[in-house]
């Protein structure tokens, strides 16, 4: 009855954009950043690299990594009072919503990120928050595990670094694996970008009213915490140890997926526009059993998570809508190997994704892209006389 609204194909920016960062066909399971298969970028290349090619547009060579890499170590401080906003949090708050808050208040310590009038100007902003960004990670887990905030060691690699600062004990020497700094480094590569997905979309339109960076990132970090987003590699640990505590009886979960009454989902399975294999799950399944094996640890939720796949992949419910698992469904079982706390996953995905956020952020405003608008279909009343109350 309302009719509808016939969009005007030139209104800009409704959402949709026009982006050179990240091809991905999700029929064929293709991910590519800037035109690089992302099999060959997860086997040959570092996360920092990969960064440098999202943000940037090619990949680095030694002298531009080199000086990426100082900038970013010596943009890495953070304002010690931001540490008193750590400690306000009650120690049980989720890592994700502390993050969020921690990423917004950067603003307040960094007003010269908020006007970005130049690409200096957007360079200073980006080594920041690539800086910062694993500073407030690790300080969210160390205020959760009761330990002292510090700061990295400049001698170590990006994502040495990481761990370094989430894992040192106070008078210890945090020895590093090689095989956990690999594993972490290809997960975080695997996660970089994923062109238009929710948390992207959101840094993209928060960003579009040319809110800071720090603010816009903020909102993408909430937006992935979402169980039905980022939020689903925690989430799939958790219906696996469940079904481990339930004997391991795969068959009924797979039946509470499939019944329309019942509002359980096989985490971890299912994609907006993967129709096929998720590239990044086999490449993740794959290095899940590499690095069990490499730290000999037998961990029951992986035989768990095989089971479920092979039955979902033979199951005409799973196969008739394209269910197959994506990149949540593995990823957790080799975070829980790496060592890191099960609530601490989906901030490993935002430490992954901050890359393509700030990509995706610096394409926009380079394109001068409009304010985001997305436009609807009005289906509510038609024009109705104003009833006073006496009357209604
Ligand atoms: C990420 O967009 C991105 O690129 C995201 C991401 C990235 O890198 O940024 O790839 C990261 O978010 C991966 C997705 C992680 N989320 C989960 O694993 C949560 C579990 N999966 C879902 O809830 C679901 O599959 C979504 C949210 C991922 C997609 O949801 P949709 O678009 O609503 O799924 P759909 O419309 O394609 O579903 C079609 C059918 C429906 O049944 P019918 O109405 O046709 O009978 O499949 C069913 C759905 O109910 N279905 C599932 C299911 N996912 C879809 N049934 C059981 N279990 C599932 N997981």
């Amino acid at each position: 009855s309302a009719g509808v609204i016939t969009l005007d194909p030139g209104y800009k920016n409704t959402g949709s954009c026009e982006s050179a960062i990240t091809y991905l066909d999700g029929e064929k399971g293709i991910l590519r950043y800037r035109g690089y298969a992302i099999e060959d970028l997860a086997e040959k290349a570092n996360f920092l690299e990969v960064a440098y090619l999202l943000i940037f547009g090619e990949l680095p060579n030694k002298e531009q990594l080199d000086k990426f890499h100082s900038d970013i170590k010596a943009n890495s401080e953070v304002d010690e009072d931001v540490k008193k906003i750590v400690d306000s949090f009650p120690r049980t708050a989720h890592p994700m919503g502390v993050l969020s808050s921690l990423t917004s208040a950067l603003t307040a310590f960094n007003p010269s990120c908020v006007d970005i009038n130049s690409e200096e100007d957007m360079y200073n902003a980006i080594v920041k928050i690539m800086g910062k960004f694993p500073v407030l990670a690790a300080w969210t887990l160390r205020r959760r595990n009761s330990k002292p905030y510090d700061y990295g060691n400049a001698s170590l690699g990006y994502v040495e670094n990481m761990l370094y600062m989430m894992f040192k004990k106070p008078n210890e020497e945090y020895k590093l694996n090689p095989v956990v700094v690999d594993a972490l480094d290809k997960l975080l590569i695997l996660h970089a970008d994923h062109e238009q997905n929710c948390s992207t979309s959101t840094v993209r339109i928060v960003g579009s009213s040319h809110a800071g960076l720090f603010a816009s990132l903020s909102a993408g970090v909430s937006a992935l915490w979402g169980p039905l987003h980022g939020g689903a590699n925690q989430a799939v640990i958790e219906m696996l140890e469940g079904i481990k505590e339930d004997g391991g009886d795969t068959a009924k979960y797979m039946e509470k997926a499939k019944d329309k009454n019942d509002s359980f989902r096989l985490m971890g399975f299912g994609h907006r526009v993967y129709k096929n294999f998720d590239p990044r799950a086999k490449i993740i399944k794959k290095s899940a059993d590499e690095v069990l094996g490499d730290l000999g640890v037998e961990d029951p939720v992986l035989s768990i998570a095989k089971g479920l796949e092979k039955q979902a992949l033979e199951d005409d419910y799973f196969v008739k809508r394209k269910l197959y698992p994506n990149v949540d469904f593995y990823s957790g079982i080799i975070y829980r190997a790496l060592g890191i706390p099960t609530e601490m996953f989906t901030v490993m995905f935002a430490l992954g994704r901050l890359p393509g956020w700030i990509a995706q952020w610096r394409e926009m405003r380079l394109k001068k892209e409009p304010i985001g608008r997305p436009r609807q279909i009005y289906v509510g009343e038609n024009l109705r006389p104003f009833v006073e109350v006496s009357k209604r």
